[in-house]
């Protein structure tokens, strides 16, 4: 009796997540019923667990035009900005994606070698910093802009690394990832992407919390980016 009791308390405890839910089911083909991502997905990624701030952005940069998607900018082409912060708040408080380990292209061991130093090292010659000097020592990103770089499909990662190559895609200024993906070759994206994609989180890891280190350079994707 106390436990169901405690249960429906803690249901009521959050009105409208359950609402919400229902009204994203237009979104779970791609994402997963609760943005946990399609198992054998090849290329969308999941949704759950990631910065609230940073899926807010994402959700207004395809209303804008800032990344271009055309599934993604149809579907929100008519939602306003306090809606998009509410699908970004529900997704972001869902459990994070544990996806299995990619293993659909082997790693030589020249492309292993060079991901893991860009990755947890950087290139101090072409003044990149590592990857993991702003989206963390584990790589589960850090709140509330930078999202995690495990549990993505390869292609995923490497379409989005030449997104900001080819000025597809634009981050909120000054915008760190695209000085990040024009100062590597695309062999390095490659490489880079494969090894990230064949990486797997700690069960139930979340990004580190806001203000818990400071990322290598400005970025304006975190200082834009407020509590949803
Ligand atoms: C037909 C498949 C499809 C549907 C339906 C769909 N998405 Fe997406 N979504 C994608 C793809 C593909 C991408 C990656 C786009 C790109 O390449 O930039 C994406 C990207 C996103 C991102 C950015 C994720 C990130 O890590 O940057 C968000 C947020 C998102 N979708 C939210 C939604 C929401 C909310 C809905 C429902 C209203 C929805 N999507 C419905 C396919 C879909
Ligand atoms: C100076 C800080 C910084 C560094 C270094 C950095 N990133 Fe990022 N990264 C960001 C920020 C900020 C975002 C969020 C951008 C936005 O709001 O769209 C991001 C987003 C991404 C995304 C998009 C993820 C998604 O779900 O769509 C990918 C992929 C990515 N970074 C890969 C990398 C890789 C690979 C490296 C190393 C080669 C790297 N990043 C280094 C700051 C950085």
């Amino acid at each position: 009796m106390f436990a169901l009791a405690v249960a429906c308390a803690a249901a009521h405890a959050q009105p409208g997540a359950d609402a919400i839910g229902e009204r994203l089911a237009a979104c779970a083909a791609c994402h997963g019923e609760h943005g946990e991502g399609v198992a054998g997905a090849a290329y969308q990624p999941h949704l759950a667990g990631k910065p609230a701030g940073y899926l807010y952005a994402q959700l207004r940069h395809f209303r804008d035009g800032q990344r271009n998607n055309a599934q993604m900018t149809w579907l929100v082409r008519n939602m306003d900005d306090a809606w998009l912060r509410e699908i970004a708040a529900y997704y972001a408080a869902q459990p994070p994606r544990t996806r299995p380990a990619d293993d659909g292209e082997t790693l030589t061991p020249a492309m292993r070698a060079t991901a893991e130093r860009l990755v947890l090292q950087g290139d101090p010659e072409r003044d990149v910093p590592a990857c993991s000097a702003c989206h963390g020592q584990a790589l589960t990103g850090l709140e509330p802009g930078i999202p995690a770089l495990v549990g993505l499909p390869a292609e995923y990662i490497y379409t989005q690394l030449g997104n900001w190559r080819n000025g597809v895609r634009h981050a909120d200024a000054p915008d760190c990832m695209a000085e990040v993906a024009r100062s590597l070759a695309p062999t390095d994206l490659r490489a880079v992407s494969v090894w990230l994609s064949q990486q797997v989180a700690a069960p139930g890891a979340r990004p580190a919390p806001a203000g818990s280190f400071t990322p290598a350079r400005a970025c304006g994707s975190l200082h834009h980016a407020g509590p949803p």
